[in-house]
């Protein structure tokens, strides 16, 4: 590992005081983050989303930790200069700040990984609290928090009323004050995303948040049209793979079917 490149918690704070975008991508397994890596990708997350577009599950909240903790194993073997977040899956944290710590400790311990994500707001302040008290230091995650999706009633943009933006600005002014190095605004209206933008002197970073965040996150499946089932807006197809990968199958599967493939050139004398 270079320490003079690799991100840190503190460069990230220091890439905000200097209006340098924070660049995050999520990240399961060796060989794409061997490419992220490649890339400059600042932040890799170890997101829970694996449960939707790696595991297939319909949404996030059967995530386990020890699907996490699989996935960060992987990506930490590759992982050389970003800075490694694992996301705190549903139930290893909500029950007891205790648990929270065990929890965060095994993603680090054994993970690899340098930080942690929790989804939620000042109802879970003491865990985030504990975690940090731990000497872990903690990334929040406010707006669409998808392991509430049975109370939010689906992915829907939240904070439109003036009374839920007030209330997503107190719980980011929050997170900081209990010591967050940063917070993922997920699905809010620009202008809100903007304002907490402002008020807050660690990076927020924006996932269908808007222009105005000190970063951005993609779900790596997602930019690179590997999950079709959803699609949201803020979603940018930077390579629609889905396609390629397909016609490269099926050329295979007809090459190995008439006996053009292994070729001479395949074949050892
Ligand atoms: O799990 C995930 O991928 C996330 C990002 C969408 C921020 O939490």
């Amino acid at each position: 590992m270079d320490m003079e490149t690799k991100i840190t918690t503190i460069r990230l704070l220091e890439m905000k005081k200097n209006g340098e975008k924070i660049a995050m991508l999520t990240g399961y397994d060796y060989g794409m983050a061997r490419l992220l890596n490649e890339a400059g990708i600042d932040v890799i997350l170890v997101g829970d989303s694996m449960g939707m577009v790696k595991l297939g599950y319909d949404s996030t909240l059967p995530v386990t930790l020890e699907d996490i903790l699989y996935h960060c194993k992987s990506v930490r073997r590759a992982n050389t200069n970003a800075l490694l977040v694992a996301d705190m899956p549903f139930m290893s944290y909500e029950i007891k700040p205790e648990e929270a710590v065990a929890n965060a400790g095994s993603l680090v311990k054994w993970g690899g990984v340098q930080a942690v994500k929790i989804e939620g707001g000042v109802e879970i302040l003491p865990a985030i609290k504990a975690i940090i008290a731990a000497k872990m230091p903690v990334m929040g995650h406010l707006g669409l928090t998808p392991q509430a999706i049975n109370q939010m009633g689906g992915y829907k943009v939240q904070g439109r009323s003036s009374e839920a933006a007030e209330k997503l600005l107190a719980a980011a002014k929050a997170l900081e004050q209990a010591g967050v190095f940063s917070i993922v605004l997920e699905c809010i209206p620009e202008g809100l995303a903007r304002e907490i933008t402002a008020a807050l002197s660690i990076p927020t970073i924006g996932i269908g948040a808007g222009r105005y965040c000190d970063g951005q996150v993609l779900v790596l499946d997602d930019m690179l049209g590997l999950y079709s089932e959803r699609n949201p807006r803020f979603v940018k197809l930077y390579l629609d793979l889905r396609p390629r990968i397909l016609e490269a199958l099926r050329q295979y599967r007809k090459e190995v079917k008439e006996g053009s493939f292994p070729a001479d050139e395949h074949s050892y004398k």
